[in-house]
């Protein structure tokens, strides 16, 4: 145990909700779950003496080592879940280790000025860093910060990075109370032929135009990225915050990390004196191919980015009133690792804020060839709860999509569950990933299997949960 006083002790279990619980130790240092495999872990940075007595007992369930230098970023890397039609086009290798150093030495193409200048800078060379933990599906390395910070864009095709929180939190569960009034509102949802009117009105073809000037394939926008640290994320931005403030909402654009492009948080206060808020939210990041600058992020995530619009224009042309508050968040920093809606979602947890429940939408567009429309929601990171009301609302309102579950995991809906909010997502596919254009350069929406309908359909669920939830008035 003395290297663990002297360095603190890095800890990486299996999560069980009963253990995180009852062990304080463990709930109060808690940098967040992460996924191997279908597998949730949990990892706790231990400091203190009594702590590191009481883990002791854990250590042989648990992956343990000492905690890295803590001017060092941990780093998750992942596998994404990814059907078999894909696994055939990509190169087999034995280890993530192997593929990282392989994707590290390939050649750097950037033309874009700020990009090239974070990517000549750190990634032309193999960045030195240590491994913790590490399967064939999954890694824990720390390296240093800056470094870190870019490492999404170095990576393998079908790999996913997490930057940890630099400070442990407390781990809270959902409250009962919170999951109870989600079960109500299932309790008493019918049709309502209002609902129907309101969100049958989304517009397709506007939805066509504004994923198209957020790839920039309809050549106004200029947008040739949308990552974190591009121009073409600002001008998503700034569009973003303009096009749904023209429906009468108020927004605001919300830096959370130097350097990253801010959230985009939009806000329709309710017509009557309450604090409850539902919120729904897609990411408006996106990430290229290895060693291209381009990066259109049609499906992902221009998909939920532009349903969520559609929304906000719907909410406008049909004059919607909403009886508790609704917020429409745009996110950045997705592709990092959940680090706009981690800061978000702990600005509202800080907050005491009233969250009734939240819904993302990420990638919802892809329709492999023979696959009927479908709507995927997350088997493992979620609220149940949440998750039965957005079925049964889509069972309604979407009757076209066909629903089972997901194994592609984790978008920013993650970070809400992790603060004790009741969270879900929406995802185009029951099954794991089959767009072949996932966190590449060709993510365009002119292209085949990207689906208008099935993208409208899930905005459509989205929609109507916002509206079952909140109450509305016309
Ligand atoms: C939700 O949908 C399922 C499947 O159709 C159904 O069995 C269940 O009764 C529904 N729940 C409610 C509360 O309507
Ligand atoms: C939406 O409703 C407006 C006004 O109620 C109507 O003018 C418009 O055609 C409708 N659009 C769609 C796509 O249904
Ligand atoms: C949240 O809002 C609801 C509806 O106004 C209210 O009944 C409830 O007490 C609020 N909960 C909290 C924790 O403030
Ligand atoms: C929200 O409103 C409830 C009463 O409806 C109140 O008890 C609670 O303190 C309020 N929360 C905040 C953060 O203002
Ligand atoms: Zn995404």
């Amino acid at each position: 145990m003395t290297l663990f006083r002297q360095l603190g002790l890095l800890l990486v279990t299996p999560f069980t909700q009963n253990l995180m619980t009852t062990e304080s130790c463990l709930s109060n240092n808690f940098l967040g779950n992460y996924q191997d495999a279908g597998t949730i872990f949990t990892i706790h940075i231990i400091r203190d003496d009594e702590c590191l007595q009481a883990s002791s007992s854990r250590l042989n369930s648990a992956h343990y080592g000492p905690a890295p230098d803590p001017r060092e970023q941990l780093v998750w890397l992942e596998k994404a879940a990814i059907d078999e039609t894909l696994q055939a086009h990509i190169p087999q290798s034995k280890s993530i280790l192997n593929e990282l150093l392989l994707s590290l030495q390939a050649p750097v193409i950037q033309d874009e000025p700020e990009l090239q200048k974070i990517m000549s800078s750190h990634a032309t060379t193999i960045p030195s860093y240590n491994v913790h933990y590490s399967t064939d599906t999954a890694a824990l390395i720390s390296l240093d910060s800056e470094k870190a910070r870019v490492i999404d864009t170095l990576l393998p095709p079908f790999w996913k990075s997490k930057l940890l929180p630099t400070a442990p939190s407390t781990y809270l569960p959902i409250p009962t109370a919170a999951i109870a009034t989600v079960k109500t509102i299932l309790t008493r949802l019918k049709f309502d032929p209002v609902v129907a009117s309101i969100v049958n009105n989304i517009s397709v073809p506007q939805i066509q135009n504004d994923v198209r000037f957020l790839t920039g394939e309809d050549g106004k926008s200029g947008i040739i990225s949308r990552h974190s640290f591009s121009t073409g994320a600002i001008t998503a931005a700034n569009w973003l915050r303009a096009r749904v403030e023209d429906t009468g909402a108020t927004c605001r654009l919300s830096p959370f990390l130097p350097g990253f492009a801010p959230n985009v948080i939009c806000r329709y206060d309710a017509i009557k004196d309450t604090n409850a808020t539902v919120l729904v939210s897609g990411h408006y990041d996106s990430r290229g191919s290895f060693g291209s600058i381009r990066a259109p992020g049609g499906d992902d995530d221009g998909s939920g980015t532009t349903g969520v619009l559609s929304i906000a224009r719907t909410i406008a042309r049909k004059g919607v009133k909403f009886h508790s508050n609704v917020e429409l968040a745009f996110f950045a920093g997705e592709e990092q690792g959940l680090l706009g809606s981690r800061a978000y979602a702990r600005e509202l947890r800080e907050a005491g804020a009233n969250l009734t429940l939240m819904v993302q939408a990420d990638m919802t567009a892809y329709r492999a060839p023979g696959e009927p429309l479908q709507l995927g929601l997350p088997d493992i990171i979620g609220s149940p709860e949440v998750t039965q009301l957005v079925a049964n609302i889509s069972a309604i309102y979407s009757p076209e999509l066909t629903i089972g579950f997901t194994p592609a995991c984790c978008s920013d809906h993650q970070s809400f569950h992790e603060q004790g909010f009741p969270a879900t997502q929406v995802f185009e596919r029951a099954g794991p990933i089959a767009d072949p254009m996932y966190h590449n350069s060709g993510d365009l929406s002119g292209r085949e299997g990207f689906d208008l309908q099935q993208l409208y359909a899930i905005a459509k669920v989205q929609f109507a949960t916002i509206l079952h939830t909140a109450g509305y008035e016309l």
